[in-house]
């Protein structure tokens, strides 16, 4: 089972989300994230997405920002999106409806309304990042809960 975290510049988010996605699954998933930009290309996650890791005992300094690829719509069987521009660009890149149904807002098993997305913190603070974290890290649980067999 393959899983892609998605999000705009892959340094903010999609790290965070690769990194406790792979803390929650057995070795046997591959996890990886990309975004859907390649601003950032080859850069580590943001010092920020690093510290915040680090305050709940991930590392997550080995990841690099890559841009999405045509490819990784075919390769991956769940790709999730943080939030609705993402999904609306990784949409874009699919050719078929089989691809097309690979696509989430991974914040859509919460079941919460008024939480579909998980909000851009690039231009804000500290506290924004571990806001990400916790919702991030209940979704990821609840996608495990499902994803394990
Ligand atoms: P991310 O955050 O999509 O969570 O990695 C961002 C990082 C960089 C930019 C935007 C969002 N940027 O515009 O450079």
């Amino acid at each position: 089972m393959k899983i892609l975290m998605v999000c705009l510049g892959n340094i903010c988010r999609s790290p965070l989300a690769e990194g406790i996605m792979k803390s929650k699954l057995p070795r046997d998933f591959f996890v990886d994230s990309a975004g859907t930009s390649a601003f950032h290309r080859g850069e580590l996650p943001d010092v920020r997405s690093i510290k915040t890791a680090e305050k709940h005992h991930l590392d997550i300094t080995d990841q690099r920002s890559r841009p999405i690829e045509i490819s990784d719509l075919e390769e991956f069987d769940y790709i999730f999106c943080m939030d609705g521009s993402n999904f609306k660009n990784v949409q874009d890149l699919a050719q078929n409806d089989a691809q097309r149904s690979k696509i989430h807002l991974i914040l859509e098993i919460l079941k919460n309304p008024k939480l579909k997305e998980v909000p851009d913190p690039y231009y804000g603070g500290d506290q924004g990042f571990e806001n990400v974290y916790q919702m991030l890290d209940r979704a990821c649980e609840l996608w495990a809960e499902q994803l394990i067999p």
